[in-house]
């Protein structure tokens, strides 16, 4: 039996863009309208059932809740702000408060207005200054309901989908671009931080706890050769520590939010930078079991990522860690080794203060559409009917307890 501190953040995470339906001045929206592609549509109706999903949440036990303001619904033309679509998020942080559940808000997961893709998105200088304006907007109008902010989610994730491998809008493929797409996102994070602090203190409001989400995988080399070492040592740096090192060394991390999924077996082939930056294990060496899309479970991974975010010497939120399965057993098999992982952690001094799991439903999960079941909640998308599953409400014993037996 292992028992949690008893201020411990219990919940689950979500996106706008993936729960509420219709962001139609989204440029994921404009994405999906080609040919072949599944489409958003109504997802969740979250945007209309939001109250009765955060009584499903209050029964589950949870004590917080990440979503995410969904920018082209606030600015859907440039320098246009909605105050109709603010005043919808401040009733759905409201709804949160009145059931006492911590909401923690981010600014940016993933979509942007089109308007401000059209004009060359994140490749664009302006970009910055732009999101900056919209983050003033909010600050100013969430900061007496708001403690947790996340500036970006992801930035590795957005930048690899969307800039290297071409598979998001704006489905570009290029080295350059992506490097300055990654440095307007330092930039506008650093700025943002500073921003989000300079408004709390012009309010009069005690300090906000603001951060990134992070995407950290294990990398795990496949045999333990020196390649694949150092393959290894190099995803690390570039893919889970860069983004981090760099906001860190401006003092911009309250904390650090971590989201942990899975495991990559490396295996480069090669000596050449493409090889060491992207080979895996194609033969299923070290089998463990996986989630329905294929990605492996490795909840020690966890445990090791923990220990390596202790240089920061900053409490860690995880902010995302869940699985799409089926299979409702090992979903809680899935949350109760992660979990034991983290405990291990917190034993060897790092300072865990919370758990989300992703997600509290069901839900669109981007260009996989909505095959993958990532939710505590079930969704019958034919009527939008609502389900909770057993695996939340043994999470929600532990939410309750803080006591995982
Ligand atoms: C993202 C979510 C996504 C989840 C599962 C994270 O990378 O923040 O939006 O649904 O992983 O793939």
């Amino acid at each position: 039996m292992v028992k949690f501190p008893q201020d411990f953040l219990w919940g689950a995470a979500t996106s706008a863009y993936q729960v509420e339906g219709n962001n139609i001045n989204s440029d994921w929206w404009q994405w999906e309208k080609e040919a072949g592609r599944e489409k958003s549509g109504r997802a969740c109706r979250h945007y209309e059932f939001y109250e009765q999903d955060f009584d499903l949440a209050k029964s589950l036990n949870h004590n917080a809740h990440r979503l995410s303001i969904e920018w082209s619904r606030i600015e859907p033309e440039e320098g246009k702000f909605s105050q109709g679509e603010l005043k919808h998020y401040i009733d759905v942080i409201l709804a949160l408060r009145s059931r006492n559940i911590e909401p923690m808000v981010t600014l940016h997961h993933f979509t942007n207005p089109i308007w401000f893709s059209k004009s060359g998105g994140w490749e664009n200088r302006r970009s910055v200054a732009r999101f900056l304006r919209y983050c003033d907007f909010l600050t100013r109008s969430l900061a007496k309901y708001v403690h947790y902010w996340i500036t970006i989610n992801e930035p590795n994730v957005y930048i690899s989908h969307a800039y290297i491998m071409g598979v998001w809008p704006p489905e570009v493929k290029s080295y350059l671009k992506a490097k300055v797409v990654q440095d307007n996102f330092i930039s506008a994070h650093i700025k943002a931080f500073r921003l989000i602090h300079k408004i709390y203190k012009e309010l009069n409001i005690s300090e906000p706890s603001i951060s990134i989400t992070q995407n950290i995988q294990a990398f795990v080399p496949c045999i333990p050769n020196l390649k694949n070492r150092f393959a290894a040592i190099l995803r690390d740096k570039w893919y889970n520590f860069g983004f981090l090192d760099k906001i860190m060394r401006q003092k911009t991390m309250d904390f650090v939010g971590l989201n942990y999924y899975s495991r990559q077996l490396v295996e480069a082939r090669k000596w050449g930078i493409g090889s060491l930056a992207m080979d895996v294990c194609k033969n299923n060496h070290h089998p463990v079991k996986k989630n329905s899309l294929g990605w492996d479970i490795y909840p020690e991974g966890l445990y090791e990522i923990l220990l390596k975010l202790k240089k920061y010497g900053l409490p860690v939120i995880i902010t995302e860690n869940g699985i799409c399965t089926q299979d409702d057993f090992l979903r809680w098999e899935y949350i109760y080794n992660h979990l034991k992982n983290i405990h291990l952690a917190m034993e060897k001094g790092v300072q865990v203060t919370g758990y989300l799991y992703w997600s509290l439903m069901d839900n669109f999960e981007w260009d996989k559409g909505f095959g993958p079941r990532f939710g505590l909640i079930d969704i019958d998308y034919s009527t939008y009917k609502r389900t909770v599953r057993e695996s939340a409400r043994q999470f929600g014993q532990v939410c309750k307890t803080g006591v995982l037996e």
